[in-house]
């Protein structure tokens, strides 16, 4: 049994205004994919396709006179670690188990390596996976952001993938 379902992380009200601010479509991408990886790679594809599904809470829009400034984003961007942060608190908040939310967190924090001041680093398997996802659900001049998908049919994706989880976590139980 899961403690939180990616339904019930969609519906509250934090994810509601973060997620779709940074893309919704693309949360909903990442999501499968890193669901599709963890199973593929033995990692739990609940903590999995939740990271994907929160892995750009953090972002926020840099704008200078009223257009969206690339330069200052690039050069100021800590949406990792602000992910990170506020996808714990709103996990925790769901009732998330903390072992498995700091996880979670963790795999937000280190997706990409954007605000990391050189050097790699070294990844756990599922932080991998978050990172993979995300690449893989990438498009040019950042397009990924702005695809946009009705809040039913995100609803429907993720009750969908809500499904195949709890399917896969039955059988392997
Ligand atoms: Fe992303």
């Amino acid at each position: 049994m899961r403690d939180v379902t990616l339904t019930e992380i969609y519906q509250h009200r934090i994810a509601q205004k973060y997620v779709t601010r940074s893309g919704l479509a693309h949360a909903i991408a990442v999501s499968y994919h890193a669901f599709r990886l963890a199973k593929e790679q033995g990692v739990d594809p609940d903590s999995a396709a939740k990271a994907g599904f929160l892995h750009d809470i953090g972002h926020y829009t840099w704008y200078k006179n009223g257009k969206w400034d690339y330069d200052l984003y690039k050069k100021n961007d800590i949406h990792a670690i602000k992910g990170a942060e506020r996808a714990h608190k709103l996990l925790i908040r769901l009732g998330e188990n903390p072992v498995k939310a700091k996880e979670i967190a963790l795999a937000i924090l280190f997706h990409t390596d954007s605000f990391m001041p050189g050097g790699e680093v070294i990844r756990t398997p599922l932080q991998s996976i978050v990172k993979r996802a995300d690449e893989l659900d990438e498009e040019p001049g950042g397009a990924h952001h702005y695809r946009t998908l009705e809040y039913d049919r995100a609803l429907k994706s993720l009750q969908e993938l809500d499904e195949r989880i709890e399917k896969f976590l039955n059988q392997n139980e």
